[in-house]
C-alpha cells in the first residue's frame, strides 16, 4: 500500500497549530466543522508536538471502532486532566486498569432491563417536580429549560443510583456541585492546552481547582455516611452493589477511595449529557413545526390523559426517532478518543495512525457525514429513525454514546428519564420560543449545552 500523508492545516515550528486559532478553545465544536468541510474526514492538528487526529466519516471510524484494533485512549487527553477529579472510575479509568475491569463486572448489573424497569417510579418522582414547577411558573416565565433538565438529571442519577435525594427544584440556586464541577471541566480543559511552569505561577487558579475538587468529594463521601446510616434494606441499588458487590471473576470488592471516585464518576456523566439532550430536543422541536405536531399527536393518542406507566414507554416510538435524531444532531459528548493496540495502524488502506497520537472519534460530525445522512444531513428529521431505518444504518454511524466496551453504562438510564420527559412535557404543556428569532448557539464545558435558549411552557387545556 502507499501511505498517505493526513491532511493538515498550515503549522509553525514547535507550537504547530496551538494560538493560532485553527481551533477557538470556547467553541471548538464550530472550529470541528469547519475543519471537516476544508480538509474532509481525517485531519491531523499538533499542539506543542502533542498529536491529534480527528476523523469523522463512517467508513474510518467504522475501523477505529474494532475493538481488536483499537481501544479507549485516556492518556494525553482531556480525560486524563479530569482524573484529578474522578481518578480510576469507570469514565477516566485507563485501558487495561485493573480497578476498570473489577468496577464494570460489579456494576453492569444494576443497569439491565429489570433494573431500569424498577427506576420507573423514582424517575417519576423528580418528572412530577418538574412538570409542578413549570405549572406553577405560569405561561408568562420565560425560562431557561437547561437548568430544570440539570436538575432533574441530577437528582435523577442521584436518587435512582444511590437513593439520596438532593431537592434540587426545591433551591432557587443549583446544587453547589454543580457549579464545581462545570468550573472543574473547563479547568481540566485549559490545563491541557498550558505548560507546567504556567500551570504552577497560576496559584489562585489552582486553589479554586482543589476547592472545587475537594467539595465534589465531599459531597461524595456525605452520600456514603448517609448510605451507612440509614441501610435500604434488601433493596440493591448501584451504592449497595459498590459497597457490598464482589467481582465474579476476582472475588475482589470495591475499595472506598474506588468507590469515591465512581460516585463522583456517576454525577459527572450522568447529568450534563442527558440535560443537553433535552434542551437540544426541545430547540429542534420548537423550529420544526410538523414534527412537533406529529411528536404532539402521538402523545394524545399514546398517552392521552393517561398518568404515563412503564407499558406506554414502548409505543413511543415517534418520540423515541425525535430523542435519537436529536442526539444524532447535537451529541452531548461529541468525541472521544482511541489509540491502536500496535504500534501503528493503517485505516482507510492509506493512513497510518500512531499508538501515541490521540486519534477522536469526532462524533458530531461523524453524525452529519453525507455519505450516510444524505444531502439533508444537516436537517431535524426524525423520520430517518422511524419504520426500521435506524436499525438499518450502517455500522458505527451513530454513536452517541461511544463504543464497544467502553461505552455508556448509563445509556439506559439517560434514555428512559429523556423518553419520560419529553412525552410528559407534551401532554401537559405547549412549549413556545421565548424569542422566535432564537437560533442554536452553543455553550461547551466537556459536554455541550443550548446557550441563551428560554422558552414558555403554556398548560394544555384539558391536560392531566
Ligand atoms: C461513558 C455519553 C448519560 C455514565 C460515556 C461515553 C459517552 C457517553 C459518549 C463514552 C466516553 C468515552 O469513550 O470516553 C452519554 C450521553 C448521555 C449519558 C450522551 C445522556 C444522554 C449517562 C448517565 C450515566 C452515565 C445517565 C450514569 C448513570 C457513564 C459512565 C461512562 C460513560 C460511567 C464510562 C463507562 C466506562 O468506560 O466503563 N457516556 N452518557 N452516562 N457514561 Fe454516559
Amino acid at each position: 500500500t502507499t501511505l498517505k500523508p493526513i491532511p493538515s492545516p498550515p503549522s509553525y515550528p514547535l507550537i504547530g497549530h496551538a494560538g493560532t486559532g485553527v481551533v477557538d478553545p470556547a467553541n471548538s465544536q464550530q472550529s470541528f466543522r469547519l475543519l471537516r468541510e476544508k480538509y474532509g474526514p481525517i485531519y491531523t492538528l499538533n499542539f506543542f508536538g502533542r498529536r491529534i487526529v480527528l476523523v469523522s466519516s463512517q467508513k474510518l471510524v467504522n475501523e477505529l471502532c474494532d475493538e481488536s484494533r483499537f481501544h479507549k485512549r485516556v492518556e494525553g487527553s482531556i480525560l486524563d486532566m479530569v482524573r484529578n477529579g474522578a481518578g480510576d472510575g469507570l469514565f477516566t479509568a485507563y485501558h487495561g486498569e485493573e480497578n476498570w475491569g473489577i468496577a464494570h463486572r460489579i456494576l453492569m448489573p444494576a443497569f439491565g432491563p429489570s433494573q431500569i424497569l424498577a427506576m420507573f417510579s423514582p424517575m417519576l418522582d423528580l418528572n412530577s417536580q418538574l412538570l409542578l414547577k413549570w405549572e406553577r411558573f405560569g405561561p408568562d416565565a420565560a425560562f431557561d429549560p437547561a437548568e430544570d433538565f440539570t436538575r432533574l438529571a441530577f437528582d435523577t442519577v442521584a436518587l435512582c443510583a444511590m437513593s439520596y435525594r438532593f431537592n434540587s427544584f426545591y433551591h432557587e440556586s443549583m446544587p453547589p456541585f454543580i457549579g464545581a464541577m462545570g468550573r472543574f471541566l473547563v479547568e481540566s480543559g485549559l490545563r491541557m492546552q498550558r505548560p507546567s511552569v504556567v500551570q504552577s505561577w497560576m496559584t489562585h487558579t489552582n486553589t479554586q481547582y482543589e476547592a472545587d475538587i475537594k467539595l465534589m468529594t465531599d459531597v461524595c463521601d456525605q452520600i456514603v455516611s448517609y448510605r451507612k446510616a440509614h441501610p435500604t434494606e434488601g433493596k440493591k441499588d448501584l451504592l449497595s452493589l459498590m459497597l457490598e458487590g464482589k467481582d465474579p471473576k476476582t472475588g475482589r470488592g470495591l475499595t472506598d477511595t474506588n468507590i469515591r471516585n465512581q460516585l463522583i464518576t456517576f454525577l459527572i456523566a450522568g447529568h450534563e449529557t442527558t440535560s443537553g439532550l433535552l434542551s437540544f430536543t426541545l430547540y429542534h422541536l420548537l423550529s420544526n413545526p410538523a414534527a412537533y405536531a406529529a411528536l404532539q399527536r402521538e402523545v394524545d393518542t399514546v398517552l392521552g390523559k393517561e398518568a404515563i406507566t412503564v407499558q406506554h414507554l414502548p409505543k413511543l416510538e415517534y418520540a423515541t426517532a425525535v430523542l435519537r435524531e436529536s442526539i444524532r444532531l447535537n451529541p452531548p459528548a461529541g468525541a472521544i478518543s482511541v489509540a491502536p493496540t500496535k504500534e501503528t495502524e493503517i485505516i482507510g488502506g492509506e493512513y497510518e495512525l500512531h499508538q501515541d497520537w490521540n486519534c477522536i472519534i469526532h462524533i458530531d460530525t461523524l453524525h452529519r457525514d453525507p455519505a450516510v445522512w444524505g444531502e439533508d444531513a444537516e436537517e431535524f428529521r426524525p423520520e430517518r429513525m422511524l419504520g426500521g431505518r435506524f436499525e438499518q444504518l450502517p455500522p458505527n454511524s451513530w454513536k452517541p454514546f461511544g463504543n464497544g466496551a467502553r461505552a455508556c453504562i448509563g445509556r439506559p438510564l439517560a434514555w428512559q428519564e429523556s423518553l419520560m420527559m419529553l412525552a410528559t412535557l407534551f401532554q401537559r404543556f405547549d412549549i413556545r420560543f421565548d424569542d422566535p428569532s432564537y437560533h442554536l448557539k452553543i455553550k461547551q464545558t466537556l459536554t455541550t449545552k443550548p446557550k441563551g435558549f428560554k422558552i414558555h411552557a403554556i398548560p394544555r387545556a384539558g391536560a392531566r
